[in-house]
């Protein structure tokens, strides 16, 4: 009984409307949505537990960081090796977050579906997919790709694949899983009505990344394929090096259980978590969690003291998520304030402040044992499309994806006219040492937009 089931979760508000018919309520919507429901967990949510607490600012040191610098090291090959040869037996896995929505960037589609190469305006995923693809033919293996949505966009996300026949990949190779939705609650513990006569729910943030895999049958495909490895990216960054054979030796062979990748941050206030250490384990600091102290804590030379921004791309052993999952540990719940469309009383639009509820990805850090935080250099992987303008706007990263392939190109001794836009296609080269093993570089002067397929 629907009545019965939101009285126990302390919604007797909404009951009430359900037992008097009030027309913008619908009796389908909302049994669709207590269906999704974990009711133990959002009582205790309501009841202000499992919530994430800030660590004390003297329990906080930053975490030691391979610098960029040993990319190009001798003893760098050993671990490159070891990710190749991983990568080569099939035991690696891609699995990209794409539960959210372009609404920043102003669309309303799955954000994997912008436009974001600076010459062909391919989308996110299919530049994502190309990738995959040119690494499965290096490697000679399929390197299977685990896409996360969300309700909001599961369907169209499909039918974009299915649209552009999985941009080459093998559908085969290719899984889609859908993340959990929590209810967002009003400052008293009140669920909210949506327009639609349903409740007013929210993602669950990619934290939800593990209990989808599991309750999808990911978790079971993942170990039944032999994947040992996945390495997790957000669908926002045209510029990761998916599957970097160097990240995934040295998080495999140093015995990690989840690792990181970072950059430097450009400024104090850069939306970026922090990776940090507290209690002798990893973490990630989140910028919207931070305080001031820590935001503008500076060394000895009074440089900034949390530098290493994380860019949010992991590397997760397939048995940590078996282990996570299948015990009672939780993932903490982040609070955010948001503004919530919904129905007056009177079933008239309106909006009103409220409480959504996430996990984050990054706070099963502290729970690895071993993990590894690699220091990348922004300008090769991280041009993330946030905002519609501005900074980590489409604007900015298709500058920075131009500039980068048009540096590859320069250190092969092409000159290239300021004016020129480049992109260069991951099926021609996923590196600049690809481009010359393929005969793939253009006429030695080049003046205009640029593209190598
Ligand atoms: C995120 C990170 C931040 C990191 C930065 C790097 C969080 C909370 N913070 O910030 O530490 O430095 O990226 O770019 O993630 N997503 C889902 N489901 C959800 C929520 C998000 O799939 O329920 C996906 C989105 O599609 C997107 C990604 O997660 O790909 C990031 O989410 P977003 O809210 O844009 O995080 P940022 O604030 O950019």
């Amino acid at each position: 009984m629907l009545e019965e089931k939101l009285r126990q979760l302390g919604q007797g508000h909404i009951a009430r409307l359900l037992e008097s018919g009030s027309a913008y309520v619908s009796r389908r919507e909302i049994a669709r949505d207590l269906e999704e429901i974990d009711a133990p967990l959002v009582r205790e949510l309501i009841a202000g537990r499992f919530l994430y607490e800030e660590p004390a600012v003297t329990a906080v040191k930053p975490a030691p960081v391979i610098p960029a610098s040993f990319s190009s090291s001798p003893e760098s090959s050993r671990f490159r090796r070891h990710g190749e040869t991983l990568l080569s037996q099939g035991r690696v896995a891609a699995l990209v977050v794409a539960g959210g929505q372009g609404s920043r960037l102003g669309i309303d589609a799955p954000k994997g579906v912008v436009g974001v190469t600076p010459v062909r305006r391919k989308s996110l995923f299919q530049l994502h997919a190309e990738k995959i693809l040119a690494l499965s033919n290096k490697y000679a293996q399929p390197i299977p790709l685990f896409v996360m949505t969300s309700r909001a966009n599961d369907a169209d996300t499909k039918d974009f694949f299915t649209a552009h026949s999985f941009f080459g990949l093998n559908p085969d190779d290719v899984f889609f899983f859908v993340q959990g939705m929590l209810p967002s609650i009003t400052p008293e513990g009140s669920f909210v009505l949506s327009r639609e006569g349903g409740l007013f729910m929210n993602p669950d943030g990619h934290g939800g990344t593990l209990s989808a895999l599991k309750k999808s049958g990911c978790l079971d495909t993942l170990k039944e394929r032999g994947i040992e490895e996945i390495f997790y990216f957000q669908v926002d960054n045209p510029l990761v090096s998916i599957c970097d054979p160097l990240f995934v030796g040295l998080h495999s062979l140093k015995g990690a259980q989840m690792s990181s990748k970072v950059v430097r941050k450009k400024s104090f206030e850069e939306k970026v978590g922090v990776i940090a250490e507290v209690e002798g384990r990893t973490r990630v600091l989140e910028y919207s969690d931070m305080n001031d102290d820590m935001r503008y804590a500076v060394d000895g030379e009074g440089e900034m003291l949390y530098w290493a921004g994380s860019i949010a791309i992991h590397m997760i052993r397939r048995d940590f998520v078996e282990t996570l999952t299948g015990s009672a540990v939780r993932l903490p719940f982040h609070k955010a304030l948001k503004t919530i469309p919904t129905v007056d009383s009177r079933g008239r639009p309106t909006e009103i402040q409220g409480i959504k509820f996430e996990t984050f990805i990054f706070d099963a850090l502290p729970m690895a044992e071993k993990s590894v935080t690699l220091e990348v250099l922004r300008e090769r992987e991280f041009a993330p499309v946030k905002n519609r303008t501005g900074e980590d706007s489409l604007e900015t990263s298709r500058i920075m994806q131009s500039n980068l392939h048009r540096s590859w190109l320069e250190d092969l001794g092409v000159n290239i006219s300021d004016r020129s836009i480049v992109e260069i296609s991951p099926l021609a080269a996923l590196e600049k040492d690809d481009l010359r093993a393929r005969g793939k570089i253009p006429p030695m002067e080049v003046d205009g937009e640029l593209y190598i397929p």
